[in-house]
C-alpha cells in the first residue's frame, strides 16, 4: 500500500484519490482552500490545509492544482506556489517522496520549473532524495471518476529509474495501455491531444458550414469521415514527423476543394492553413510516398489495441514505406 497525498482536491485531485483509494492505497488530501477541507472531511475522506501535512507517512504526492488561462497566458503560480509548500514538507522528512506533476502543464514545466522549486525549497536533490513524475490526466470533467477508473491510455514521464517503476506499479492493474516517457514528453502528449482535438472540432465546424450551404448532412460526412479518413483509423499515417504529404492524391484534392469552396463564397481557414503549412515544408523536405502495401497496414492497425508504443515505434521504424 502506497500513501499518496493529493495536493489540490478538485476535479482532478479527487478523482485520482478516490480512483487510487479503490485500488487500496492510502489517500491524504489537502488544499489551501478551508472550505474545500470542510466538504472533503463531511465526506468522511482525510483532509488538511497544506502546512498541516504530516510528512514522515507520505511516499507520493500527485500535484494536482488548477493551471488556468487569464488573459492568453497561462498562470503557473498555484502550481508554483503548491511546489514551494511541498518542497519545504520534503525537508522535513528522511521518506524519499516522490513528486508526481498532474496538472496540464505547458512542456519543460516539470524539469525547469517545478524540480528547481522542490530543490530549492528542500535542500535535497531531485532523482537522489526525491523523485520526479509527469503523469497527465485525460479524463472529462463530468465523467472524472469513471473515466480515471477507465483509463484509455496512461502517460508515465519520469526523471529517475525509482520513479518511473512506481509510477509503473501504481497504474499496472487498470489495465490501459502505458506509455514510458519522460517528463516533457508527458507535458507534450497532454497538449498535442488537446490541441489535435481542438484542430479536428474546428475542421469540422467549418465543413459544417459548408454542408450547410449545400444542403448536405454534415453529422453524415463526419461520422463518415470519422471512419473513412487514414489520419483516424491508421496509427502510423501522418505521425513521421517532419515529412510533408505528397503522393497522387492530397496535394490536387486540397487544391481543388480549397477552389470549391472559395467558388462558394466560403473562407476555409483550416484548409488554407494546411495547404501553407504543407507547401512550406515541401519546399524543404521531399514528400514521403503514397501508401503502397494495404496488407502491412492492416496488419499495423490489427495489432495496435495489444501493441505498446514502443512496439508501434519500432513497427514505425522497420516500416517507413507504409507511412503516408
Ligand atoms: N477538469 C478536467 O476535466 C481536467 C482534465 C484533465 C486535466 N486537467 C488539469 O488538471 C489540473 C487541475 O484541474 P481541476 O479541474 O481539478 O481544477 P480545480 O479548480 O477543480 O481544482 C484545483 C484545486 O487546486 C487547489 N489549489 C490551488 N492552489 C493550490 C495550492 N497552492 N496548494 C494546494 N491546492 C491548491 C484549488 O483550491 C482547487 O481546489 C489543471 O491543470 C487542469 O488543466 C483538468
Amino acid at each position: 500500500m502506497t500513501h499518496i497525498l493529493i495536493v489540490g482536491s478538485g476535479v482532478v485531485g479527487l478523482a485520482t484519490g478516490k480512483g487510487f483509494a479503490k485500488k487500496g492505497h492510502d489517500i491524504s488530501y489537502c488544499d489551501i482552500n478551508p472550505q474545500t477541507i470542510e466538504r472533503l472531511r463531511s465526506q468522511g475522506l482525510r483532509a488538511t490545509l497544506t502546512h498541516d501535512v504530516h510528512w514522515d507517512t507520505i511516499d507520493v504526492v500527485m500535484l494536482c492544482v488548477s493551471t488556468p488561462s487569464v488573459e492568453g497566458r497561462i498562470v503557473l503560480d498555484y502550481i508554483e506556489a503548491a511546489a514551494l509548500d511541498i518542497g519545504r514538507g520534503l525537508a522535513t522528512t528522511s521518506n524519499y517522496v516522490t513528486v508526481v506533476v498532474r496538472s496540464t502543464v505547458p512542456p519543460t514545466t516539470t524539469e525547469r520549473r517545478i524540480t528547481p522549486i522542490l530543490e530549492r525549497a528542500s535542500g535535497k536533490r531531485a532523482g537522489y532524495d526525491f523523485g520526479v513524475g509527469m503523469n497527465p490526466e485525460f479524463l472529462r470533467a463530468v465523467t472524472s471518476e469513471q473515466d480515471f477508473a477507465r483509463p484509455w491510455i496512461t502517460v508515465l514521464g519520469a526523471s529517475d529509474q525509482h520513479t518511473a517503476e512506481l509510477l509503473d506499479r501504481l497504474y499496472a492493474s487498470f489495465g490501459a495501455l502505458i506509455v514510458r516517457c519522460t517528463p516533457t514528453e508527458a507535458e507534450l502528449i497532454k497538449y498535442v491531444n488537446n490541441v489535435y482535438n481542438a484542430v479536428k472540432i474546428s475542421y469540422f465546424n467549418e465543413v459544417h458550414a459548408i454542408c450547410q450551404k449545400l444542403g448536405a448532412d454534415s453529422n453524415l460526412i463526419g461520422a463518415t469521415v470519422a471512419r473513412s479518413a487514414e489520419s483516424m483509423w491508421n496509427p502510423l499515417y501522418g505521425t513521421r514527423g517532419g515529412v510533408p504529404y505528397g503522393g497522387a492524391c492530397l496535394p490536387k484534392d486540397t487544391v481543388a476543394f480549397m477552389q470549391f469552396v472559395q467558388e462558394q463564397g466560403f473562407e476555409h481557414m483550416m484548409l488554407e492553413a494546411t495547404i501553407a503549412v504543407n507547401e512550406s515544408l515541401a519546399a524543404m523536405v521531399p514528400a514521403a510516398p503514397s501508401p503502397d502495401k494495404i496488407e502491412d497496414i492492416l496488419e499495423v492497425v490489427r495489432q495496435q489495441d495489444d501493441m505498446a508504443v514502443e512496439e508501434l515505434t519500432l513497427e514505425l521504424g522497420k516500416r517507413p514505406s507504409v507511412i503516408l
